[in-house]
């Protein structure tokens, strides 16, 4: 079995065969996987990697700060913000299907990642040398669950993996491929990131963008992240944080119910809690959380969150159900 040490040495030793003398871009997205295939790139090619966050609107409150300070803290990596949530906003407008969602998402952000290219090359006033290589934090479930795995079926088209487009400018470096979510997560404390980071929970690529049940819109996005801003701090606050693999907030926004709050009757929306425990996040089971936490949450969120008027808790393992739901 491999050690991490010799995890690090085997995939530095394949980058800086993969990229040679090129010049690496890497996308952050606030989540553990990319932040340690970065570091695992700076690693091999030092300061010819640039990472870019693609701020894309989808992502949870205070994500983008959070990747801001903490992850350039840790690594000192040179960082680009591309502010790009009017051009994913406008492709997802009216979509409501799932998987469409996800081809859109993954093929705006390369096309984000295209523009960005640009800007960072011109801020480095070093036209002509091109940005050849695209760095991705896909884990080996990653790979299995969108049919690249020998045998498997597709059942999600993740978005860094499938429903890139043809016209694909970079070469893929992926040197998480092989890895489990664990050994990512060691893998990066080897590298000393911060445990504000190696201990994040998993949180998708297309991010918000698939845990509002229908169209996504500004307004819905603007709830969902309320919610979800509460949802996590009583979750940390509650000392869970390692327990729950983690806990999408899903909102259901085609669904009204009715409601009563002080006199007046209500008709918001419900929104769903899907706290998971899971190994690699190919299997999972609901997560039994106290049900003063549960009660807590509940309370605060449709206290707070003036749009909301019930708290759903999902009690489905997967299988049968996903851990996202869409
Ligand atoms: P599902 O919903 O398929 O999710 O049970 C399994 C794990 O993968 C995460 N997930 C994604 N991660 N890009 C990612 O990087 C994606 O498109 C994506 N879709 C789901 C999900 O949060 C869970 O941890």
């Amino acid at each position: 079995t491999w050690s991490t040490e010799n995890i690090i040495d085997r995939e530095v030793a394949r980058i800086r065969e993969q990229v040679g003398e090129g010049r690496a871009i890497c996308g952050l997205s606030g989540g553990v996987d990319s932040a340690v295939a970065a570091a695992l790139v700076q690693q091999a090619i030092g300061d010819r990697l640039t990472c870019v966050l693609v701020d894309h609107g989808l992502m949870r409150q205070d994500e983008v700060e959070q990747v801001e300070q903490d992850f350039v803290a840790a690594t000192g990596v040179n960082l680009h913000i591309a502010r790009e949530a009017d051009r994913f906003l406008g492709a997802l407008s009216g979509v409501t299907d799932p998987e469409t969602k996800r081809k859109i998402i993954g093929r705006e952000f390369i096309r984000a990642f295209e523009a960005a290219e640009a800007q960072v090359l011109l801020e480095a006033s070093s036209e002509g040398a091109r940005v050849g290589y695209l760095v991705q934090g896909t884990l080996y479930p990653d790979i299995v669950e969108s049919g690249g795995g020998e045998g498997a079926s597709t059942i999600k088209s993740h978005h860094n993996v499938g429903g890139l487009p043809e016209d694909l400018e970079f070469e893929l470096v992926e040197p998480l491929r092989e890895l489990f979510k664990d050994e990512v997560r060691e893998v990066g404390r080897q590298l000393g990131l911060p445990e504000t980071i190696v201990g994040r929970q998993p949180f998708p690529g297309p991010g918000l963008g698939i845990r509002i049940i229908g169209e996504v819109t500004e307004h819905r996005l603007d709830i969902l992240r309320r919610a979800d801003a509460i949802a996590r701090a009583e979750l940390t606050a509650a000392g869970l944080d390692d327990e729950v693999w983690q806990m999408p907030v899903v909102l259901l926004a085609d669904v009204h119910s009715v409601g009563v709050q002080g006199d007046g009757r209500t008709y918001g929306h419900p929104i769903v809690l899907r706290p998971v425990s899971s190994e690699d996040a190919m299997t999972a089971d609901w997560s039994r959380l106290p049900s003063e936490l549960l009660a807590r949450i509940s309370n605060r969120i449709t206290n707070e969150v003036e749009e909301i008027n019930r708290v759903v808790l999902d009690v489905t393992s997967k299988p049968p159900g996903t851990i996202e739901w869409e």
